[in-house]
């Protein structure tokens, strides 16, 4: 039975799609989760960031498109998408699980998304308030565990940063997620491009673009190429229904493969002038960017004592990722309010809050795990690392996977033709690849990583 979804809102034109698709894309995943795993990748770090971009090319831009296909032929919330291609195409209403899986992974995410987030907000208080003035690695190392063995300081910033998400998105899709997207992301640009030409100019640009690029392929550490796809992944919001929630409020007339084309452009390129930008400071600054989780939070405060106007360095530096990882959450938040909004008729705020609820006390359980709960591990990892690599290493790709079989071979190529409007040759190139590359290039990095490493350590 299809679901009919009966008036939906669509965003103003192409361009605020655009801009609320980038502001998904381009969150913690850059900034924190870039530098600290190409950090921890040390020796390959170069290898990472190739995998990284070629699967955004020949991966993640292909399904990026799919994915908004699926969300506009399905004017609905991830399931009812699925649901409703899937009886146009007369497939299974089975297909629908796909949408299941990315609302609640997305939730998922969410929980420790806005964990890390209130991290930031936390140092940007501080910064704002005080200012911090560290002189040693120990100082910043020992104030940043400081934060983290205080259960209750993570879970008031983990709550602040919840309610600011869930603000914006019980106003709905055009007053809310569209509007602070326009505000953020054009602040966001005009800082990022501030900060990288400062952070050049006060750091060691040419190292921090040797270790980026340095290609050491017989170097190569367990799990460094699935951690390259996985971040393609997890850096372009795919496979967790929220790339399909934006994409059923885009209106028929756009045309998807350009719209996809820049923000993948864009989303990468943002990725690597953040990677620049703090590596540029380590590097500049003498310091190692081998810290782990909380690389930026351990290094970079040296950094910002030591400079020339440091503190609003930081001030501005620690905004921009909130700009960041806010237009982020929104989109993880979304795809599930919108199936509660459709499926049941309730008003959005209601359902809005309603969610952010359970999302909130599992995030709650991630601040605990990083103290009071540390003991406490599933196959060797606490909650918090738990949560990431089931999302990123797993769920993320898999969801992929199936996207790429159902747009591939069981939508038909009829209304996928007619929905994506590419030009013959064009066309042909990207269903290809949406076919064959794709699923092949997933199924081959699962079992390089499964069977020829330990990629679980
Ligand atoms: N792309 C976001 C980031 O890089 C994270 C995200 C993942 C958002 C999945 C939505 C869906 O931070």
């Amino acid at each position: 039975m299809s679901q009919e979804v009966s008036s939906r809102s669509t965003w103003s034109n192409r361009w605020a799609f655009i801009l609320v698709t980038i502001g998904s894309a381009v969150g913690l995943g850059n900034i924190w989760k870039f530098s600290y795993i190409a950090g921890a990748s040390e020796g390959s770090v170069g290898v990472f960031v190739v995998v990284y971009l070629a699967c955004v090319a020949l991966i993640g831009l292909p399904l990026l498109m799919a994915e908004i296909l699926i969300g506009r032929r399905g004017r609905g919330n991830p399931v009812a998408a699925m649901l409703n291609t899937a009886e146009e195409s007369g497939n299974s209403s089975w297909w629908a699980l796909l949408g299941w899986a990315g609302i609640f992974g997305a939730l998922m995410i969410l929980s420790f998304y806005s964990v890390v987030s209130g991290w930031m907000v936390d140092y940007f208080w501080q910064y704002l308030a005080k200012g911090v003035q560290v002189n040693t690695p120990e100082e910043t190392k020992a104030a940043f565990d400081a934060m983290m063995a205080d259960p209750w300081r993570l879970s008031f910033w983990h709550t602040i940063f919840m309610i600011l998400t869930v603000g914006v998105v019980a106003r709905g899709v055009v007053s809310g997620i569209e509007i602070a997207n326009k505000i953020m992301i054009p602040m966001l640009f005009l800082i990022l491009i501030l900060l990288t030409l400062w952070g050049a100019a006060a750091g060691d640009m040419p190292t921090a673009l040797r270790f980026m690029f340095n290609l050491k392929v017989e170097a190569i550490k367990a799990g460094v190429v699935i951690d390259g796809m996985g971040h393609a992944f997890f850096s372009l919001s795919l496979g967790m229904g929220a790339i399909m929630a934006y994409g059923s409020y885009l209106d028929k007339d756009t045309n998807i493969g350009n719209t996809c084309l820049w923000i993948a452009i864009v989303g990468a390129l943002i990725g690597l002038l953040c990677g620049a930008a703090i590596f540029s400071l380590t590097f500049g600054y003498g310091l190692t960017p081998a810290a782990g989780p909380g690389l930026i939070l351990q290094t970079l405060p040296l950094a910002f004592s030591d400079m020339p106007g440091g503190r609003i360095f930081a001030v501005f530096f620690f905004l921009l990722v909130i700009f960041a990882a806010w237009t982020s959450s929104i989109s993880l938040l979304e795809p599930f309010v919108s199936w509660l909004t459709e499926r049941f008729g309730i008003r959005r705020s209601f359902a809005a809050w309603g969610t952010a609820l359970p999302v909130w006390l599992l995030g709650v359980a991630v601040c605990l795990s990083f103290n009071e709960w540390a003991r406490f591990k599933i196959l060797g990892r606490i909650l918090f690392e738990m949560l990431d690599h089931l999302a990123t290493r797993f769920m993320m790709p898999l969801s992929g996977l199936a996207i790429a079989i159902y747009v591939g071979w069981r939508l038909g190529k009829v209304i996928v033709l007619d929905e994506i409007r590419l030009k013959q040759r064009m066309f042909r190139l990207w269903f290809n690849v949406v076919r064959f590359i794709v699923p092949v290039g997933i199924t081959m990095i699962f079992l390089y990583e499964l069977v020829l490493r330990d990629w679980f350590k």
